[in-house]
């Protein structure tokens, strides 16, 4: 069975793309058959930190111009990936129907793949909450800022009440250590616990790091590039936790129809 993972965020530029790529070339690195899907059509750039230019695009599947394996392109760790188009202003308006039929020709390659890895826009827009309640399992990337914590409250509070999720991961991304990292979660799980009848798995954390931010300046992503550095450990780990996290079973629109 194919389990879907939406990588997503409240607050904007908390690393939810370096978060999706690292994860799902960890994944893919255990020989798992994984695809990363790049849904920020108005400002794809899983590719740019992927380090590859695809020949075809989501937003060519969108127009009917090409079939969904065409889409599917190579990436380092035999991991495939789909990149979202960029610039295109009719693609940050996608409706649900387009976002549905897009959502229904992935679940018909449900036996190539085996983890899904969606990487959302920051925020609680349509297309957020569309592709982020469709997934297995939500994974919150948070940052210990309070306008991190406030963003990633609204949206954990939009999916719940508006798609009725109840659980989600958290990712503490950019921290200064295990410990802190784990304080910050706790706390935040606190806050939503007061007010929200909500699950939240602790997925790990991935510290602040020079060597991550010059890898995105490269285009090698850490884990590939780097694979016995700390960063990339971390990524690993994370990756072994999001796959243990509660999936969702709320009825809706669903990848792979679970
Ligand atoms: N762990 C980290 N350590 C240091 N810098 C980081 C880390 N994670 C992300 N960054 C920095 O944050 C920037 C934004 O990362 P990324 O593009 O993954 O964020 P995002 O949440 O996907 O942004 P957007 O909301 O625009 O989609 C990176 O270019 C990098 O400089
Ligand atoms: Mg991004």
């Amino acid at each position: 069975m194919t389990v879907s993972i939406a990588i997503t965020s409240g607050k904007g530029g908390v690393g939810k793309t370096n978060c999706a790529v690292n994860v799902a070339l960890s994944l893919s690195k255990t020989g798992k058959k994984v695809v990363l899907f790049d849904t920020d059509f108005g400002m794809a750039n899983a590719h740019i930190l992927l380090g590859r230019n695809p020949e075809h695009n989501a937003a060519e599947f969108l127009h009917g111009d090409v079939q969904i394996d065409k889409i599917l392109s190579d990436a380092p760790e035999n991991l495939k990936f789909i990149a979202g188009g960029s610039g295109l202003l009719e693609m940050l308006n996608l409706d649900n129907q387009a976002r549905y039929r897009m959502l229904q020709s992935l679940s018909d390659l449900e036996d190539q793949i085996d983890y899904l890895l969606v990487d959302t826009p920051a925020g609680a827009s349509d297309s957020t909450l569309f592709f982020a309640s469709a997934c297995d399992i939500p994974v919150v990337v948070l940052v210990a800022e309070p306008t991190s914590f406030l963003d990633a409250y609204s949206l954990i509070k939009a999916a719940h009440i508006d798609k009725n999720i109840h659980n989600f991961s958290v990712l503490v991304n950019m921290a200064d250590n295990s410990a802190s990292a784990k304080r910050n979660f706790d706390k935040f799980f606190e806050i939503c616990r007061r007010f929200l009848d909500v699950n939240l798995h602790y997925a790990g954390m991935i510290p602040l790091s020079n060597a991550i931010r010059r890898s995105i300046v490269k285009r090698a992503p850490i884990v590939s590039a780097q694979p016995s550095s700390p960063e990339a450990r971390a990524f690993q780990a994370a990756a072994r936790e999001i796959i243990k996290a509660p999936q969702n079973e709320q009825t809706g629109i669903r990848f792979f129809g679970s």
